[in-house]
């Protein structure tokens, strides 16, 4: 080793680092263990030996959601936080609720693409396309049918039918992520600069500072 460049060393300890992350994913499953010190995907699991049937568990999407809120919607994830035996599997779900007329307001989930299914009701859909072509494309779905959101891409949903609305989506992540426009923008904390906000929106201050209120 002495002998060896530095170069020829730091190559060695890439190597090495690589090799660890490949043992840490390349085997059935990594329970998130969430008593670990540090936990980031795939990197901490739960010694194998210790893993139950109740890690690969979730109960309660029989419930629906209270929508009593500002939107009216509830989305009910199963992610990894929730089913931990789903750390590095790269998929989770979610069951969606909407009350009558109620939205699940434009948001893009960074990590996954989203595939959802109407269980329940009548739901208009829709996603714009990245820059610069930002193409609306929107479609009213009826029980039983299948749309995807392409990763990354804003979506929406929007109960149009007569009564309360249950949809089931799943995702190609175990931690999809999810920025709800409205509230990324004008609800960040701190805020973002309203000068800014008024700029790109191409409206007065007092404007952005009302909506910035609301978030
Ligand atoms: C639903 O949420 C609203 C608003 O937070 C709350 O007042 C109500 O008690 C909740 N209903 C149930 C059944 O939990």
């Amino acid at each position: 080793m002495a002998n060896l460049p530095s170069s020829s060393l730091i190559l060695l300890g890439l190597l090495a680092l690589s090799f660890s992350l490949v043992l840490a994913v390349d085997q059935d499953f990594c329970v998130a263990d969430p008593n670990a010190q540090v936990l980031v995907d795939g990197l901490v699991c739960k010694d194998p030996k210790l893993v139950e049937a109740q890690d690969f568990f979730f109960s309660g999407l029989d419930i629906a959601g209270n929508t009593s809120n500002q939107v009216g919607s509830k989305v009910t994830p199963v992610f990894a936080a929730q089913l931990p035996g789903l750390n590095t599997l790269g998929i989770s779900m979610a069951r969606l609720d909407y009350a009558p007329w109620g939205i699940n307001p434009p948001h893009a989930h960074p990590r996954a693409t989203e595939v959802f299914t109407v269980l329940e009701g009548q739901l208009e859909v829709g996603f714009v396309t990245s820059n610069p072509e930002n193409r609306f494309i929107r479609k009213t779905l009826q029980k039983g049918d299948v749309f995807v959101f392409p990763i990354g891409l804003i979506h929406y949903e929007k109960n149009v039918g007569e009564g309360y609305a249950v949809a089931i989506a799943a995702l190609s992540s175990q931690n999809p992520g999810a920025i709800t426009i409205a509230n990324a923008v004008f609800g960040s904390k701190p805020s973002m600069p309203s000068d800014v906000l008024a700029k790109a929106f191409q409206v007065d201050n007092g404007l952005v500072n009302y909506l910035q209120s609301k978030f």
